[in-house]
Parts: C-alpha cells; sequence; structure tokens
C-alpha cells in the first residue's frame, strides 16, 4: 500500500480512473476514510461552517487548520493530505510562504489557495520554494460576499472563459491540483481536458478527474442547507465505512455524481 502523491493522481488521471476526496477535520475519521481507500484527504476550512457553526469559512484561523492537520495527519497511512489556507492567509505571496510553512509543518503535503490570475506569482513562489500547491476555482467560497451567495460560477460564456483561462494559467504557474467547485459540468469537462494536471471537481459534474466531498455531507450530519450537489451515503448504507466505500465505488464507476448532483 504505497502513499498516494501528486504523481499517483496524475497517474490516475492519465489512466482515466476516477480517484476520490473527502474532507477531514480528525484523526478517527481520517483513519476510517484512509483505510476504505479515499485517495486525498482535505483538512478544508468549511470547518468554520461544519465544526465551527459560523455562516461561512472566514472565521477560520491558520492555527485552527493546523491544529486539525496535525489530528489528521496521525490517522493516515495512505492518503494525500492537503490543507486549506484560510481567508486572508495568502493575501501576499510572503503571507502566504510563511503560512503554508506552518500548514506544511503541521503534516501537509500540500496546501489548497482559492483563486486565479492574482495568485500566479504566489503559487510559483511556493512550487519553487518545495510546498506544492492545489488551486481552486468557480465557487470560492472565502469570496461569498463577492459573490452576494453561494452561488453557481461561470454560467455565462465570458465567466466561462475567465475560469477556464485561470486554470491553464494556475498549472503554468506551477499548481498540481485543481479544485473547481459548482460550475456548469460542460466547463468542469472543458477545464479537465485542457490540463494535464488532475482537476477534483465538487457540484461541478462527472467529468472531472476527481471528486470531493464534505464528510459531514456524506455522512447527513451536516446541520442546516444541505447542497444539492452532494449525496447522504450513509442513508443507503446504515454504517459508516460501508457509507464510505459506496462514494468511492460510484464516483469509480461514474454513478456519482448523476445529473440530479449536476448543474448545466
Ligand atoms: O473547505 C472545503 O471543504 C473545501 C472543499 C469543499 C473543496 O474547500
Ligand atoms: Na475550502
Amino acid at each position: 500500500m504505497s502513499k498516494i502523491t501528486s504523481s499517483t493522481l496524475l497517474k490516475f488521471k492519465q489512466e482515466g480512473k476516477k480517484f476520490t476526496a473527502l474532507t477531514a477535520y480528525d484523526a478517527s475519521f481520517a483513519s476510517a476514510f484512509d483505510s476504505e481507500g479515499i485517495d486525498v484527504l482535505l483538512v478544508g476550512d468549511s470547518m468554520g461552517m461544519v465544526l465551527q457553526g459560523h455562516d461561512d469559512t472566514l472565521p477560520v484561523t491558520v492555527e485552527d487548520i493546523a491544529y486539525h492537520t496535525r489530528c489528521v495527519r496521525r490517522g493516515i497511512k495512505r492518503s494525500l493530505l492537503i490543507a486549506d489556507m484560510p481567508f486572508m492567509s495568502y493575501a501576499t505571496s510572503e503571507q502566504a510562504m510563511t503560512n503554508a510553512t506552518a500548514l506544511m509543518q503541521a503534516g501537509a503535503n500540500m496546501v489548497k489557495l482559492e483563486g486565479g490570475h492574482w495568485l500566479l506569482e504566489t503559487i510559483s513562489k511556493l512550487t519553487e520554494r518545495g510546498i506544492p500547491v492545489c488551486a481552486h476555482l468557480g465557487l470560492t467560497p472565502q469570496s461569498v460576499h463577492v459573490f452576494g451567495g453561494f452561488k453557481v460560477q461561470g454560467r455565462d460564456s465570458d465567466n466561462a472563459q475567465r475560469i477556464l483561462d485561470e486554470a491553464k494559467a494556475i498549472e503554468a504557474a506551477g499548481a498540481q491540483l485543481l479544485v473547481v467547485e459548482c460550475i456548469p459540468a460542460p466547463l468542469a469537462k472543458a477545464i479537465s481536458e485542457a490540463l494535464t494536471i488532475p482537476v477534483i471537481g465538487i457540484g461541478a459534474g462527472a467529468d472531472t478527474d476527481g471528486q470531493i466531498l464534505v464528510m459531514h455531507d456524506v455522512l447527513g450530519i451536516s446541520s442546516g442547507y444541505i447542497p444539492r450537489f452532494s449525496k447522504n451515503y450513509l442513508k443507503q448504507t446504515g454504517e459508516i465505512r460501508e457509507a464510505i466505500r459506496a462514494y468511492i465505488d460510484e464516483v469509480a464507476q461514474g454513478i456519482f455524481p448523476g445529473s440530479d448532483h449536476t448543474f448545466n
């Protein structure tokens, strides 16, 4: 059982093998997800909502992410561990380097940052200095107040073209992975085909190289709003490990996400 690295994910993409990612925030869930075969675990700043009970991800700090990264790290044997860089922790590339260092030293294998063209220099700097970057485009929740709500992005052709251009620029800057969130499926497909690096989708249709979900949605314990693109696998299985296996199987077989989980 060799460890998943960015090279493994690249190979999965080249072989057309769909892979799965899930958020995790503690050692016990991380260990269960890792041992059932989830390839990528993300210490997401979604913790602001699902752990801390806020309405958005903005209150999360670098210390919050670092603490949960240390917890998740202790549960992992195989999965790649990505840590989210929280709101305003990478506003300048100097801040990005300091804060990404803290997250790597907490046990992350890669850091994730939300944004496009303005981040290119930061992506190069981090990568050149030994910190692999996963970029995040589309509905980037740290910008929810700029978007005026959690809304699907890239619906009109100008915005779709901008997101596609940003995806290409991000790859050229050195990013090794890309998350696309809540964009129309045809746009996610075009991005996945245009890029060499693997693209992980959430609310982005079935044609990305991998899928990611928030664990609380998969296990049906999110309070309040449950996104339409998500799926409660605990409901259909009744057991946590079986739910995780069902998610992995459905992604591998192209069953999830189906049309009712997709924006067109
Ligand atoms: O914070 C998070 O959980 C995320 C995923 C939804 C991609 O960024
Ligand atoms: Na996030």
